[in-house]
């Protein structure tokens, strides 16, 4: 009997590798034995294959000895997208199917009837599977158009294994996903998000938001309860720039992984706004799990993770943000080795400025006592905090000027400023991978700002300096901010006005 070789896909992070299934089927003690994955996914592949291939009216070859293979061996394989190339390789083995298997790869779930179940992670094997010289790629017929976001490759969608060995035997070919009639779009970005213009005053927290996502700075916000923080926070989004084309693929493969495209329309156009509650786990929020999955650091990756109640959040929580902060990515150490993520967020967060929510008020007295009030605020540790580029106090607006204040500007007219400050800088980092101000290293803070600083903002930063006792890190956060305000402004240099605004965001301890 034949030795089948069938091709599939496995990721690591976002990247991946060619996979060989190699099926053997021959006389001898009668077995079923898979080489190269894990215990538990090996012994619920077999059970998934078996019952599939009965149930396709095919004959699974039960008086046999079956070995398949997985090569290379020393690569980690996780998941169920392996059913559908060990079912044809056995199929083939056994030889019930002559097939061209040719440069095609195959990826999917089986279930028990012999379903082609949605599988995660189609868009990003496939990309790797036409990376690999692939030309032809079946997938689960719920992930065809997610597959077809990826160019250059034919995608077969297949409903079931039955129709897979009609396709194989010239009696029923399936016809391969036609891309014209994709609907490719997506939701357009913004369109779901609170616009500006429903947020009346405020106006300095909304600059410094525009601010923020002009230079993709991380904020915090501080004020008392009903102040309007979250408000604020979840109208980011119809201010961010729009994705390029590779960064929304970059996206749709993360989200690919994470299970969460919707089938009809899998192109993520949106930048993510990610706001997870205060009781998450480390998991959740970094990553991990068996079949690894992203957490809510990568589901942020290009957009906003929103903290809300910053202070509830664990301790030990807070701690892991440190290394995605300064890396923008995150590593997942795991048994078999370890695995990125990308995870180039901004961290928008809030918090009141004491467990009553009222210090600093001016129209309501506080109740907490001046140890309990440092305390809170120390829950945010100094590293986490020294990560964080502004810093802006969110007062309350009593009601009767809440509604005799008129219409604000509208979210599409700030975003317009915020993608022409970020095309500067687009242009600016062309050479350097970056994409943003934030992302500038010592390195580009000394050719970008330092040296683009006109006299005017020489002296200030000078005396700024003195008076208030900068850290290095301090003295790099003010210059990347004020070369965002002056980009906001469209100026090339950078005069005192930029770096006064900037030294506004710093952080203030409102403790005595
Ligand atoms: N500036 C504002 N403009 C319009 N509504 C506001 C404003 N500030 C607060 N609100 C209203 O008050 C509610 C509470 O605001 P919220 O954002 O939850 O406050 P916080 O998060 O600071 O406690 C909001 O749902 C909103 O309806
Ligand atoms: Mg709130």
């Amino acid at each position: 009997m034949p030795l089948a070789r069938v091709l599939s896909c496995a990721l690591i992070g976002l990247d991946g590798e060619l996979i060989e299934v190699e099926v053997d089927v021959s006389r001898g003690q009668v077995s079923f034995t898979v080489v190269g994955l894990g215990d538990t996914a090996v012994q619920e592949a077999r059970e998934r294959i078996r019952s599939a291939i009965k149930n396709s009216g095919a004959q699974f070859p039960f008086n046999r000895k079956i070995t398949v293979n997985l090569a290379p061996a020393d690569l980690r394989k996780e998941g169920p997208g392996y059913d559908l190339p060990m079912a044809v390789g056995i199929l083939v083995a056994s030889e019930q199917l002559v097939a061209d298997l040719d440069r095609a790869v195959f990826i999917g779930e089986l279930s028990l009837d012999g379903r082609v179940r949605h599988t995660h992670g189609v868009l990003p094997m496939v990309a790797v599977a036409r990376d690999h010289g692939a030309t032809r790629v079946f997938v689960p017929e719920d992930d065809a158009s997610e597959a077809a976001l990826v160019d250059d490759i034919e995608v077969v969608p297949v409903h079931d294994l039955a129709q897979l060995i009609e396709h194989f035997s010239g009696r029923q070919q399936i016809e391969a996903f036609d891309r014209s009639t994709a609907p490719q779009n997506g939701s357009q970005a913004g369109t779901q998000a609170l616009d500006f213009s429903y947020i009346k005053g405020q106006e300095h927290v909304k600059r410094a938001l525009e601010v923020a996502a002009a230079g993709g700075h991380n904020v915090l916000m501080m004020g008392p309860p009903g102040a309007g923080k979250t408000l604020l926070a979840r109208a980011m989004p119809s201010i961010l720039p729009a994705m390029a084309n590779d960064e929304a693929l970059e996206i749709t493969k993360i989200y690919s992984i994470a299970g969460l495209l919707p089938s009809e329309t899998p192109l993520v156009r949106e930048r993510p706004f990610r706001a997870p509650h205060h009781t998450i786990s480390h998991a959740g929020l970094v990553g991990g799990g068996r079949v690894p999955r992203p957490g809510e650091i990568t589901l942020s990756h290009r957009g906003v993770l929103f903290l809300d109640e910053l202070p509830e959040f664990g301790h030990a929580v807070l701690e892991v943000l440190r290394q995605p902060l300064e890396d923008r990515l995150v590593t997942i150490s795991r048994a078999q080795g370890t695995l990125t993520f990308p995870a180039n967020f901004m961290l928008v967060s809030a918090m009141n400025p004491c467990p009553c929510g009222y210090f600093g008020d001016s129209g309501r007295q506080c109740t907490c006592s001046d140890g309990t009030v440092a305390r809170y605020q120390k829950r945010i540790s100094g590293p986490l905090l020294d990560r964080i580029d502004i810093f802006v106090e969110v007062p309350r607006i009593d009601f009767e000027k809440l509604s005799a204040i008129e219409d604000a500007e509208g979210s599409q007219q700030v975003r317009g400023r915020v993608e022409a400050a970020r095309s500067l800088q687009t242009t600016r980092f062309s050479d350097n991978g970056l994409t943003c101000n934030a992302e500038m290293t010592p390195v580009e803070v000394r050719e970008f700002c330092q040296s683009q600083l006109d006299d005017g903002a020489q002296s200030l930063l000078r005396l700024a300096m003195n008076q208030l006792s900068f850290s290095a890190r301090s003295f790099h956060r003010i210059l990347k901010l004020s070369r965002t305000i002056a980009d906001l402004d469209a100026s090339s240099g950078i005069e005192s006005r930029h770096l006064a605004e900037a030294l506004q965001y710093r952080q203030r301890h409102l403790t005595a």
